[in-house]
């Protein structure tokens, strides 16, 4: 090793020792005579001094070096002067008087800050990913995404769970984005896909006895990407035998708990995590992925609203369409320009209109439906609500889920402009009792809502051949901070019900057979009943490191636009290369 000690670790107990270290000039400062550099490693930074008198050589160096250079450094530790101890700095108390000091390597002068955390342009930060990576904050969160991913390895081996590799060359496996391809070169016109999930091949791990299975997965899933959404992604894949729902909530419930309490300092507010109806969770927070960390939930004023004299509301309501609403607490002030933002907002989720009441601090009753509300039907909206002097009360009318996603999504924005998603807190909760299937318009067919091997409910198997649209299947979320943590089911694993579900979602049976031919056979040599889950990894370290998207905690992720800066990929091959493929560009 370069080194007899990191940066990080000298205090007081090593003072008189000789040390060498090696690491990155944090900064350089030169004081009447005498040089500082702040040297950095992993580990930590320490202050290291050179005198032009005790170290002439050295100093020489050290008068050259710039930021981000890589020294190597022997000297003793010693107690820093009275007064110059350092108490924000865990080496604060000491500092190393050096003797010798080697360049190990230049470095030109960074695009950005590495011991500041400014602002940065992401596509700054993208493009010297290398360098962006060195700034503590980035090396906090992937050393804290190592300590989520080690906790969850060990927490299953105890368990009895084995770890199972999966291939990444694989046939399609759908779970609702399209797939990434991968010509073969000795398959002229055929092609691999890689796996959006290895969901096939942990069920085929269940048919081959193995129970208890569990893998860091990578999946591909060529989507549109948003904030938590990467082209690659890692899940926490995980399928067991003979079991049922609960066994598997079971599993996962205690394991977050603990990895939340024993990795992080958040306050965890939901303990046991509540369990929420799809239906119940869209009713309250008109979204399947709530967040707990706030009240503010949805209410149903239909039959007050019913007896306004706003005609839009007494027609939908007579109509069997809901008027739904929210008590914004203390936003009774909004000017018109802020309602307009507002009603923005729910018409981006599918709403007509947003209509609301505010009741400012000492102020009159004011808004775009104040006035068709006589005093005493405002009495009973307020007192439903629970809104006093200083609130905002919003409401939509709607077809039942639209009126709910509507005011759902201003939930959550005002929610955000109150301050109340505290990124210290943190609340799961599960969603169960999701419908099996969602219709396509558009296609005029049956989606499944999960995935295709997703059991229904049995008691619901039924329905399947009258309406299938009522049909509930044995799926279930993990939601934290309003995100979809993880998501998994009991599965299919008779070949009947399978071919079934097939059937409903439009796939004929030569399709099938040739698509999902493997598993169809699987199923006919003693398939045991089965369930799994998968959770996001990258989404838990983001929330757990309190940022506010999933690049933030991967080493080298993509851009939104599915590129990578650095390395500049996607980018064009040799003509050979397509030959051997056997592909040929249009208008390449
Ligand atoms: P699902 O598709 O719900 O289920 O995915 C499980 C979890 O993976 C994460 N996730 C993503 N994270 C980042 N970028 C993406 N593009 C992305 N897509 C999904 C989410 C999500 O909750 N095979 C099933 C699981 C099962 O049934 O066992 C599956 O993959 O956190």
């Amino acid at each position: 090793m370069l080194k007899t000690h990191t940066c990080g670790e000298l205090r007081a107990g090593h003072v008189g020792q000789e040390v060498t270290l090696a690491g990155w000039v944090n900064r350089r400062r030169d004081h009447g005579g005498l040089i500082f550099i702040d040297l950095r490693d992993r580990w930590g930074i320490v202050q290291v001094v050179v005198s032009p008198d005790a170290a002439p050589e050295a100093y020489k160096v050290a008068d050259q070096v710039r930021s981000e250079y890589v020294l190597q450094v022997t000297g003793v530790v010693r107690h820093r002067p009275e007064g110059m101890v350092n108490p924000n700095l865990p080496t604060g108390e000491v500092e190393i008087e050096a003797h010798s000091i080697r360049v190990l390597n230049t470095a030109k002068t960074p695009p950005f800050y590495i011991n500041k955390d400014e602002k940065v342009s992401e596509a700054l930060r993208m493009k010297y990913r290398y360098l962006d990576l060195r700034r503590r904050r980035m090396q906090h969160n992937l050393i804290l995404r190592h300590r989520i991913v080690l906790f969850i390895r060990n927490y299953l081996s105890e368990r009895g769970f084995i770890e199972i590799e999966t291939p990444i060359l694989f046939k399609s496996t759908p779970e609702g984005a399209r797939d990434y391809l991968v010509p073969s070169r000795l398959h002229p016109g055929k092609f691999y896909a890689l796996p959006q999930s290895p969901q096939q091949l942990k069920q085929l791990l269940m048919v081959a006895g193995y129970e208890r299975y569990f893998q860091i997965a990578r999946c591909f899933r060529d989507e549109d990407l948003r904030g938590d959404r990467q082209p690659e992604f890692t899940q926490l894949d995980l399928e067991m035998s003979f079991v049922e729902r609960d066994d598997i909530l079971d599993l996962i419930e205690p394991m977050m708990i603990a990895l939340v309490e024993e990795l992080s300092d958040m306050e965890l507010l939901t303990k046991p995590f509540p369990r929420l109806s799809y239906s119940e969770a869209i009713e309250r927070f008109g979204t399947d992925k709530p967040d707990l960390r706030y009240g503010m939930e949805l209410i149903d004023v239909s039959d007050i609203a019913g007896k306004s004299d706003f005609r839009i509301f007494t027609q939908n309501v007579a109509e069997g369409r809901p008027v739904k609403a929210l008590c914004a607490k203390s936003l009774g002030g909004y000017s018109r320009k802020q309602m307009s933002e507002l009603e923005e907002i729910a018409k981006e989720s599918g709403a007509k209109g947003l209509a609301w009441i505010a009741l400012p601090e000492g102020g009159e009753v004011r808004g775009s439906v104040a006035k068709f509300f006589p005093e005493e039907l405002r009495r009973e909206l307020f007192e439903r609500l629970g809104a006093e002097e200083g609130d905002l009360i919003l409401m939509v009318t709607d077809e039942h889920k639209t009126a709910c996603e509507a005011l759902g999504a201003l939930r959550v924005e005002l929610a955000h402009r109150l301050g109340l998603d505290d990124p210290d807190k943190i609340a799961f909760a599960w969603i169960i009792d999701f419908p099996l299937f969602e219709w396509d318009e558009e296609g005029q067919r049956w989606d499944p809502s999960h995935h295709l091997f997703t059991s229904p409910m049995p008691e619901d198997i039924p329905l399947l051949d009258s309406e299938p649209g009522k049909a509930r299947g044995q799926q279930y979320d993990l939601v934290c901070n309003g995100y979809e943590l993880a998501g998994g089911s009991i599965r299919i694993h008779q070949r009947w019900l399978q071919e079934k579900i097939f059937g409903l979602i439009g796939l004929d049976m030569a399709t099938a057979k040739e698509r999902f031919g493997h598993m169809l056979e699987a199923f006919e040599y003693g398939t045991p009943p089965h369930g799994g889950i998968a959770m996001g990894i990258d989404r838990l370290a983001m929330i757990m490191a309190r940022e506010p998207n999933i690049r933030e905690v991967m080493a080298f992720p993509k851009t939104q636009q599915a590129v990578d800066l650095m390395a500049d990929t996607p980018s064009e091959v040799e003509p050979e290369q397509l030959e051997e493929l056997h592909i040929s560009i249009k208008n390449g």
